[in-house]
């Protein structure tokens, strides 16, 4: 299976396993009362799916064609150089594309010490999201916001820098606020939005 092929592969399930939440929540909520499952239910099954592509992307993908000869790089201008895209430009990608199918839902990538300036907490509660993660690791943050005019439930989980790549590569980012960090910190958060209307 080559590099392309692979990516194909990982995309497909994330926008799959996305859409199958999506459906089983929609028609069921008019059907069946019972059978419908909470924002929060909701937006924990979808950080499921989406940590666990992130992992296999990682492992299955970046970390072989590094090995291969010669070797195939993850890097933000991945199309000049003809390598692969970053998690953080996959995730987007992702992101995006659901959202132009007509999803209602939204997820995005923030950073304690982001690469960007868009890559930092945008809202209020995205701040406190940070926060709490970063001073208690293994539990969730869960709040609701008003943002346009809408309410949202939003669901913010830690984003550890599980492997050496993690820190190796975004220290050595000329635009990194900083160059220590170490495997095992928190490095920022996955935030998903769900509306509390439908
Ligand atoms: C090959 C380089 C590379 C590797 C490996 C990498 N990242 Fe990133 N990461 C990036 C780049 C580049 C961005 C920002 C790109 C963008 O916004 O398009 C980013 C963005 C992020 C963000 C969002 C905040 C920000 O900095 O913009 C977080 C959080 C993050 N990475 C965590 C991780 C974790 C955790 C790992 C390991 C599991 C990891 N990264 C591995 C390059 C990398």
């Amino acid at each position: 299976m080559n590099a392309r092929s692979l990516l194909v592969l990982v995309g497909g399930i994330t926008a799959g396993m996305a859409a199958w939440l999506f459906a089983t929540e929609a028609p069921t909520e008019k059907a069946h009362k019972l059978t419908t499952i909470s924002p929060r239910k909701f937006a924990d099954s979808l950080h499921a799916v989406i940590a666990a592509d992130r992992e296999a992307y990682s492992r299955h993908v970046v970390e072989r064609l590094a090995q291969a000869k010669p070797p195939v790089k993850a890097s933000p201008e991945w199309r000049r150089d003809g390598g692969l895209p970053t998690h953080a430009q996959l995730l987007r990608e992702a992101a995006t594309r659901i959202q132009q199918r007509g999803a209602e839902f939204s997820y995005t990538l923030r950073g304690r010490w982001p690469l960007s300036p868009s890559g930092g907490a945008q809202t209020e509660i995205e701040q406190q999201g940070l926060e709490f993660v970063a001073a208690n690791p293994d539990a969730n943050f869960y709040s609701e916001e008003t943002l346009g005019g809408r309410s949202y439930f939003t669901a913010i989980y830690a984003d550890r820098a599980t492997s050496a790549a993690c820190v190796d590569c975004h220290n050595a980012h000329p635009a990194s606020p900083r160059r220590d960090v170490k495997v095992g910190e928190v490095m920022g958060a996955l935030v998903i939005r769900v509306p509390l209307e439908f």
